[in-house]
């Protein structure tokens, strides 16, 4: 299975640092050619720069999040077809600051995938326990129950972020992401796994050892196109 590599901006930048940054890795297809999947996911109103910039590579690009209904009166929210309209071939759905800040829960998460799916976008489906499940020997459960009712039957990919590794700089131990991921590999075997939080440069290979990672979701270091570009480069 080719390796995927995905870049979360999260809501960081401006139309001129999120063009340059296409650019940039543009740049190291070009110089520095890696056979890994790399996309990237910026913020919604910075997806046309991107999209041009991108166009002629053979790097991808996809959204943060869509909405759970087709179209209408929903205020403020970016539906899985204008994405699609956009050029994205996936969707970042269920991330855990979208849970946490948005009130998102598994059922939520289900309807965007199958939005997604419907658009013939790639749903990117994170699941994930809080440092409180971790600790109280539930996070194997806390992660299969999500799994069982936030992914719908089609072509998705699933990512594990403990909720307690994102943006902190604390990385699981290998043993620990490949019991989640055994677990999930167990549950959904066609399914590709990502691990996301607090991947860097320094510990992409390490982590892409672990069996059953097909590939990473990250944030932080996503904005740093030779960073990013050299976790490409570690898969
Ligand atoms: P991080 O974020 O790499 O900055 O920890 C990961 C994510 O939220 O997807």
């Amino acid at each position: 299975m080719n390796k995927l590599i995905v870049g979360n901006w999260k809501m960081n930048g401006t139309m001129t640092s999120a063009r340059n940054l296409a650019a940039e890795l543009v740049t190291f297809q070009k110089n520095k050619p890696v056979q890994v999947t790399v996309v990237v996911c910026p913020p919604y109103p910075y997806l046309g720069v991107v999209a041009l910039r991108l166009m002629d590579s053979s790097l991808r690009w996809g959204a943060q999040d869509c909405a759970a209904h087709e179209n209408g009166a929903f205020t403020g929210q970016v539906s899985a077809a204008m994405l699609k309209d956009m050029s994205c071939q996936y969707v970042i759905v269920g991330h855990s600051e979208r849970r946490s800040q948005g009130n998102e829960t598994d059922e939520h998460i289900l309807q965007k995938a199958q939005k997604a799916l419907a658009a013939g976008l790639t749903p990117i489906i994170c699941l994930g326990e809080n440092l409180q499940e971790r600790e109280q020997g539930k996070a194997v459960d806390v992660v299969l129950s999500q799994a069982q009712q936030a992914i719908p039957e089609g072509k998705c990919i699933i990512a594990y972020e403990p909720v307690w590794a994102i943006g902190t700089g604390k990385v699981p131990t290998a043993s620990q992401i490949e019991e989640i991921h055994q677990a999930l590999a167990k549950k959904k075997p066609v399914l590709p796994l990502l691990y996301g939080g607090s991947v860097k440069a320094g510990n992409a290979a390490e982590i892409l050892k672990i069996p059953h990672v097909n590939g990473l979701l990250v944030g932080g270091a996503s904005l740093n196109a030779a960073e990013f570009w050299a976790i490409a480069e570690a898969a």
